[in-house]
């Protein structure tokens, strides 16, 4: 004769079968809504962790734009800019004085002045720089031409590498102002 089971102990029942489908939908439920809280947490603690392009070579130009005469030339300093939650690429970040000196070797000024962060102008006739702010004046090589100049140091170089012959790349990074020793910007 045969016994018939229970319908609860077959492993193919119906409940089972619901419960296991149920299990699925939750736990696929709970991906669904944690992704999105991930991402947007991940976006939010992103500049936490975040590095600044500061500090890093980064090309400039060309040499063929450097005079002979040792004329310097101002170059925009264009990298990933980055604010606290957007990213820009190719934005400008700063500029650059460089020069040619002899033999080829390369001079290199941040355009900042260190008295208090205006950008300062080479005055070809002068043969030197001089800040239209508060009249700072800073010779050919980057010292304070006149003592009378409000600026506490003389303009602040940087790494300068010509690569590939002809490729100008800066070691760029901005300093604090106001101050006589150079301390890099955090
Ligand atoms: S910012 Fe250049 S002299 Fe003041």
């Amino acid at each position: 004769m045969a016994v018939s089971q229970p319908e609860s102990s077959n492993p193919k029942s119906p409940e089972r079968r619901n419960f296991f489908f149920q299990a699925l939908a939750g736990m696929f439920g709970s991906l669904l809504v944690a992704f999105p809280f991930l991402s947007g947490l991940g976006v939010l603690l992103d500049p936490l962790w975040r590095k600044s392009n500061e500090g890093e070579m980064i090309r400039v130009g060309s040499l063929d734009a450097l005079p002979p005469d040792g004329t310097p030339v101002k170059f925009p300093v264009l990298s990933d800019k980055r604010d606290a939650w957007n990213k820009f690429s190719k934005a400008p970040i700063g500029a650059v004085y460089i020069r040619l000196l002899p033999d080829k070797v390369c001079e290199a000024f941040n355009v900042i002045c260190p008295h208090a962060g205006c950008y300062v102008d080479f005055l070809p006739e002068r043969r030197s720089y001089l800040c239209p702010c508060h009249r700072s004046t800073f010779s050919i090589d980057g010292k304070i031409n006149d003592p009378k100049s409000p600026s506490p140091r003389g303009l602040d170089p940087l790494l300068v590498e010509v690569r590939n012959k002809k490729e100008l790349w800066v070691k760029f990074q901005n300093f604090q102002t106001g101050r006589s020793d150079r301390v890099p910007m955090a």
